[in-house]
């Protein structure tokens, strides 16, 4: 039947999504599949249910795309999509919720507070130490991201996130080692997919470092312990089962210097597909091409 992809979107990442998006349409439309682009950022919801699609692919990212509200059309409109549902989507795109699940069942993730205009950042500070991390929590691609080395750079860091959300995360910096892993399917049929390292120039794993510059490194499977990579995946299966995903998802890991501990960060419900992103190179350590990728997620589309 005709499969939709939809990408674009209005977000802070729509450049991102389409990158994302053209590359999953190439691929199912190599793999024969009648594919067609939508983008919901330019177009209406009535257009959309008038393409009469019997099932898509989002290839969305942030806001409107990958934070419930797309998934909860689709669903009014009854059209089967890839990926995780309403809540779990919602969870996703919320850093703090996300981390509020986690430590309701015991799994690491980084100190934080959460800050507003009224927040006594010198206490922030106290409690967190230094360096540390400020993020608008519902944004993704590591846009609107400071790391914050001295007290006196708090409140920039503080106002650059606040002009993109509502709220404010503020996370304890973790030195250590900077870890992906990608997982497909859901409740107890979820598994990992080899570990990806990031090496970033100077750490700094930035929206251009992402996307633009050949200047990050990558390593898949990750240079690990068998016993620490093996910790990592289960609870990376177990962060993303605690925010109830489905389909395919990605899960953010530090690996700590200090005694090898790994904190989860954050899970994203719509991955990057991009040339650079990471769960096709984990699928491709897998022995799975991007194209097979992205039929073996279409598959999992449901309502
Ligand atoms: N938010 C970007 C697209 C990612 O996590 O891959
Ligand atoms: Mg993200």
């Amino acid at each position: 039947g005709k499969v939709g992809v939809l990408f674009g979107g209005r977000s802070a990442e729509s450049e991102v999504s389409n990158m994302s998006g053209s590359g999953v349409l190439a691929a199912l439309k190599a793999k024969g599949i009648d594919a067609h682009a939508f983008d919901p950022g330019q177009r209406s919801l009535a257009e959309l249910a008038g393409e009469k699609f019997d099932r898509v692919f989002i290839a969305l990212h942030g806001r409107y795309g990958e934070d419930g509200s797309i998934q909860g059309a689709l669903e009014l409109l009854g059209i089967p999509y890839t990926g995780s549902g309403v809540m779990a989507s919602s969870v996703g795109m919320d850093k703090i919720t996300t981390k509020i699940l986690w430590l309701a069942q015991g799994l690491p993730t980084p100190k934080y507070a959460v800050l507003n205009a009224q927040s006594d950042l010198g206490k922030v500070v106290a409690d967190l130490g230094l360096p540390l991390i400020v993020k608008p929590p519902h944004e993704g691609s590591t846009i609107g991201i400071t790391k914050v080395t001295e007290t006196a750079g708090l409140q920039a860091a503080y106002d650059a996130a606040a002009a993109l959300d509502d709220a404010v995360l503020a996370e304890e910096f973790v030195t250590g080692r900077e870890f992906t892993v990608a997982v497909l399917g859901a409740g107890n049929g979820a598994r990992a997919l080899p570990i990806v390292e990031i090496v970033a120039p100077d750490g700094n794993y930035d929206y251009q470092n992402k996307y633009f510059t050949d200047d990050t490194r990558y390593f898949c499977p990750a240079p690990l312990d068998g016993a620490i990579a093996a910790e990592m995946q289960r609870i990376a299966v177990e962060a993303y089962r605690a925010v109830g995903c489905e389909g395919w998802g990605r899960v953010d890991v530090l690996l700590r210097a200090s005694d090898n501990r790994p904190f989860l960060l954050e899970v994203n419900t719509s991955p990057g597909m991009t040339g650079h992103s990471l769960v096709p190179m984990a699928a491709r350590a897998d022995g799975v091409s991007y194209e097979d990728l992205c039929v073996e997620i279409l598959r999992t589309a449901r309502l």
